[in-house]
C-alpha cells in the first residue's frame, strides 16, 4: 500500500539528522517505490539554501550515508520533489512566509494539503513551533479531510514533570493519534523480529517466563565517544540518552505478554503493562541497583583516548555519566524473580547491541552431574547491530566414542539468510507515519510512564551528588561496579 499524496516539512531541514539520517532514508523510500505517487520533502532551516544547493546537500547526505548509491535517474526525480525554504521559526513573520511558499509548492505538484510535520529541531524548540503551527492554522483539525501529523524526537523531557510539560503543550494543539513518538530503535529490523521470534515460533513463547529463565541481559554498547553531541549530552546522560527510550523499550519487547492483535494500541497497551511493572528504584534501591561511570583516557589497538572530561564542549568537572548498569524486576506473575540486567556506554571497547535470554541450567544428574564440570545453560542471543542474526547456544556431544559434551551454536545471520540489505530504521519510521501507522511509536503513557520510573534514578542521583563517580578506561568493558552488580547476583556479563 503507498501512502496519499502529501508533503513532508521538516524543521532542521538543514540539520545533521535530515543529513545523515532522514533525507537518505526517503531517497531509499523513492528508489524502493514506496513514497507516494506524488509528494514533496521541504527542509525548513536558518541556512541560506536555494532549492537547487538543497538538493545538493541532500545528495550528499545520500552519498555519504544511504545503503545504497545513487542512480542519476531515480536521483533527479527525487530531487525534484525536495524544496528548501529559508526562515528563523522564531522570526514573527516566519509562518506566513512558510505558508505561503508550502501553498505555491503544493499548487504546483498537485498535492492535496496532507502534510506531515517533522520536529528535527533541539527540545526547546519543539512547543514553540507546536504553537506557531497552531496559530499559522497549519493544523487541519483531526475530522478534516485531508490531515496533519506531527514528528517528535527524543528527547521528549529530562524528566517525568519536563515531558508531561512538553506533551500538554503538543496535545493542546495535535490530537494523539496525530503524534507520532519516534524511538529510532524501534524501526529497527531486528528489534521488529522480536516480536516475530516470540509470537510467530512455537519454540520460545512457551519458555519466556520464570520457570525457565534464569536472567535476560540487555546491552547497548558504542565504541564512539560523544563526539560533536557534549552540548546535548552534557544535559542528558547516559541514563536519559538510552534507558529512558531505547533500552526499557527493548524490555517491553522481550518481556510483553502477547498482544491480542496487531493493532498500534493493542501493542502499546502491553508494552506499557511492562513499565508499569517495573519495581520502582527508589532511595536505597537505587544506590543498590543501578550503576552508573563515566570513562576515563584509555587507549585502543594502542592508540590514545581522551576521557569524557577532556571532550570537546565537556566541563572539566562534569559528572555526567555515560554508562549505566542496571538491575531490574518486572513485578508480574510471568517474570517474578527474573533480573534483568541492562547495560549501555559510550568508549565501550565496540559496538554491539544484543539481547540474551539465558535459561536456567538442566538439572544436576545425567549429564550435568559433574559439579566442577556443570554444562552451560542454553542462551538465546538476539543481536541488534551489528551483524544481525540470532543464535541458540546449546549442548551438543562431540562426535566420538565417549561422551563429551560442548557448547555449540546455531546461529541465523541475517544477511547471508536473506541476502539483502535491511532498510535504516528511518526508512520504516517515515513510510509508517505517512501510512498512519503508529504501532512503532512511542504513545503519551508509554512515555510518562518511561519517565516515572526513571526519575527517582535521578533524583538519587541529584541527592548524592558528592558520592564517587566511578571511572572505566576509555575502550574497556565498563566500570568493575559493573561486574560486581551482577556477580554479586552468581551472573556475569557477557563479554563485549
Ligand atoms: C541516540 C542517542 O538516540 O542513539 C545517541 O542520542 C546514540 O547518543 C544513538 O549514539 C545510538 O543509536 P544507534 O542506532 O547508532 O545504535
Amino acid at each position: 500500500m503507498k501512502p496519499p499524496n502529501l508533503t513532508l516539512v521538516i524543521f532542521g531541514g538543514a540539520g545533521d539528522l535530515t543529513h545523515r539520517k532522514l533525507l537518505p532514508a526517503l531517497y531509499n523510500l523513492h528508489v524502493d517505490g514506496l513514497l507516494p505517487d506524488t509528494f514533496a520533502v521541504v527542509g525548513i532551516g536558518r541556512r541560506e539554501f536555494t532549492d537547487e544547493a538543497y538538493r545538493d546537500f541532500a545528495k550528499d547526505g545520500v552519498q555519504q550515508f544511504s545503503r545504497r548509491t545513487i542512480d542519476q535517474a531515480r536521483w533527479q526525480t527525487f530531487a525534484a520533489a525536495l524544496f528548501f525554504i529559508n526562515a528563523s521559526i522564531d522570526a514573527p513573520d516566519a509562518f506566513p512566509t512558510i505558508g505561503a511558499r508550502l501553498d505555491t509548492i503544493e499548487h504546483e505538484r498537485g498535492i492535496p494539503g496532507n502534510r506531515v510535520y517533522y520536529l528535527a529541531v533541539p527540545p526547546a524548540w519543539f512547543v514553540p513551533t507546536v504553537r506557531q503551527l497552531q496559530h499559522a492554522r497549519f493544523v487541519a483539525p483531526t475530522d478534516a479531510k485531508m490531515f496533519a501529523r506531527l514528528i517528535v524526537e527524543k528527547p521528549i523531557g529530562r524528566d517525568l514533570a519536563s515531558a508531561m510539560a512538553i506533551n500538554d503543550a503538543i496535545a493542546s494543539v495535535f490530537g494523539e493519534r496525530q503524534i507520532f513518538r519516534i524511538d529510532h530503535y524501534l524501526g529497527k529490523e531486528t528489534v521488529q523480529n522480536i516480536l516475530v521470534l516470540r509470537f510467530a515460533n512455537s519454540f520460545f513463547e512457551p519458555l519466556f517466563n520464570q520457570k525457565y529463565v534464569d536472567h535476560v541481559q540487555i546491552t547497548v554498547a558504542e565504541e564512539e565517544g560523544v563526539g560533536t553531541r557534549a552540548a546535548y549530552y552534557e544535559a542528558a546522560g547516559a541514563l536519559r540518552d538510552m534507558v529512558q527510550n531505547h533500552l526499557l523499550q527493548l524490555l517491553t519487547l522481550v518481556a510483553m505478554e502477547p498482544p491480542y492483535s496487531l493493532d498500534a494500541d493493542v501493542v502499546r497497551d502491553e508494552k506499557l503493562e511492562i513499565i508499569q511493572s517495573l519495581r520502582p528504584m527508589e532511595g536505597d534501591a537505587s544506590d543498590a541497583y543501578a550503576v552508573r561511570a563515566q570513562y576515563g583516557p584509555g587507549t585502543v589497538d594502542g592508540k590514545p583516548l581522551p576521557g569524557y572530561t577532556s571532550e570537546a564542549g565537556v566541563a572539566p568537572n562534569s559528572r555526567i555519566e555515560t554508562f549505566v548498569a542496571l538491575q531490574v524486576f518486572i513485578d508480574n506473575w510471568r517474570w517474578a524473580g527474573v533480573p534483568f540486567f541492562l547495560r549501555t556506554g559510550k568508549r565501550l571497547p565496540r559496538r554491539a547491541s544484543e539481547i540474551s535470554i539465558q535459561l536456567k541450567p538442566v538439572p544436576p544428574i545425567l549429564f550435568n552431574k559433574n559439579p566442577d564440570k556443570r554444562l552451560d545453560p542454553n542462551v538465546l542471543t538476539i543481536r541488534i547491530q551489528p551483524d544481525e542474526s540470532f543464535s541458540l547456544g546449546i549442548s551438543s556431544k562431540v562426535p566420538g566414542t565417549r561422551v563429551e559434551i560442548r557448547p555449540v551454536e546455531m546461529e541465523l545471520d541475517y544477511c547471508r539468510a536473506f541476502a539483502s540489505s535491511s532498510p535504516e530504521a528511518y526508512e520504516r519510521l517515515l513510510l509508517d507515519v505517512m501510512l498512519g501507522d503508529a504501532t512503532l511509536f512511542m504513545r503519551r503513557d508509554g512515555v510518562e510512564t518511561s519517565w516515572k520510573w526513571i526519575t527517582p534514578i535521578l533524583n538519587r542521583w541529584t541527592e548524592r551528588q558528592d558520592a564517587p563517580l566511578p571511572a572505566y578506561p576509555a575502550g574497556s568493558a565498563g566500570p568493575v561496579e559493573a561486574d560486581r552488580l551482577i556477580e554479586s547476583t552468581g551472573r556475569r556479563w557477557r563479554s563485549l
